[in-house]
């Protein structure tokens, strides 16, 4: 009898229902591959604007009528089942977490990924579930506050929207940092975002956050709520707004806030740095975790065969840190 492998495939562009069940043939690891079983993967707003196509913009690369690779999910956490017989980091037994990325797929039993891509050793103290999303709101905050926002002990950090994925690894970071954080939720999330290292929480619809002569070295805005502009009267001097979110709004004070004083406004896609990098920085956020510097924050863990509703939820935009599905 065939092995086979479960995943979930997007026929087309469309709403959560969109996603199908699929029976597929267990994939053979090349000879820089690995195969593993998956035991968590995230579902992330990532995850949800590729099955949508969205922004429109991104459709040369993830397929101009359909996805152009068709399954669904990209962080995960698993254990190897074979190599392929030119893997050295890797052998079966390992537990190892990591991300697709363009390859998808992770929403799935099983996976093939190069050992060179953005893969890594699980430490036993640390869960699948924790694991599978590393790649997503943590990483990603990560890069923007370390790399693009250079923050430093003794910064002002404004975090706008503290309580999701981006923004609950964001709070934790910036205050293993040492900076002083401000950060905005909901009134529902204030405890949640304060218990996370903010002096300061700010109910997200009070204008409050943004006041003029605020004086943050660092505005991180993991939804994109604000735009350079509302954010610039509140920068300190040199202070850097960082936003994850692209859009074509945003792009020209992307590309040109460098030409006129000394306020920035800064983005990168993190997926598309180079693993190495990406490799090395998640080996740096394992040391924030094993020094209780830093916690992955879970909200609702659903079983692989529904991941329709899991869609659903992150769609709903009201997480609370991060959602996997097992
Ligand atoms: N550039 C990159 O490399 C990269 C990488 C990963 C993700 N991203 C992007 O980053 C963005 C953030 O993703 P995420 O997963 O962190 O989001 P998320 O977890 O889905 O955000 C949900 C949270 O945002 C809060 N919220 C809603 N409206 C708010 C507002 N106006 N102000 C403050 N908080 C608000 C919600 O609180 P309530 O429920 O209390 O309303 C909820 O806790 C997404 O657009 C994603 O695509 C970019």
């Amino acid at each position: 009898m065939t092995a086979t492998r479960t995943a979930w495939h997007i026929p087309r562009y469309g709403r959560p229902e969109i996603l199908t069940p699929v029976t597929l043939p267990m994939p053979q690891p090349g000879p820089k591959e690995v195969l593993i079983r998956i035991h968590a993967s995230a579902v992330t707003r990532a995850d949800g604007m590729m099955r949508k196509g969205e922004p429109l913009f991104a459709r040369p690369f993830l397929g101009l009528r359909r996805p152009r690779n068709g399954l669904s999910g990209t962080g995960l956490s698993g254990e190897v089942l074979a190599v392929g017989h030119e893997v050295s980091r890797f052998a079966p037994g390992d537990m190892v977490f990591g991300e697709a990325g363009m390859r998808f797929g992770a929403n799935a039993s099983h996976i093939c990924l190069d050992e060179d891509g953005v893969l890594m050793p699980k430490p036993d103290s640390l869960s699948h579930e924790d694991a599978a999303v590393l790649c997503d709101g943590v990483l990603t905050s990560w890069h923007f506050l370390r790399n693009l926002g250079e923050v430093q002990s003794g910064d002002r950090v404004l975090i706008l929207g503290g309580a999701g994925s981006l923004g609950s690894a964001a709070v934790q970071i910036a205050a293993a940092l040492g900076a002083e954080v401000t950060a905005t939720s909901s009134a529902r999330n204030t405890s949640f975002v304060a218990s996370l290292g903010a002096t300061r929480v700010i109910d997200y619809s009070s204008e409050e956050a943004l006041q003029a002569g605020a004086g943050f070295d660092v505005i991180f805005d993991t939804l994109g709520v604000a735009s350079f502009s509302a954010a610039r009267p509140a920068l300190a001097e040199a202070g850097r707004y960082l936003c994850p979110v692209l859009t074509l709004r945003r792009l020209p004070a992307i590309m040109f806030s460098s030409l006129v004083g000394r306020k920035r406004a800064l983005f990168a896609a993190v997926g598309l740095e180079k693993p190495p990098r990406l490799q090395a920085m998640l080996s740096e956020i394992l040391t924030q975790i094993d020094q209780d510097r830093l916690t992955p924050v879970l909200d609702r863990i659903y079983p692989l065969s529904d991941l329709i509703e899991a869609h659903a939820y992150v769609e709903a935009g009201h997480k609370r840190g991060n959602v996997v599905v097992v």
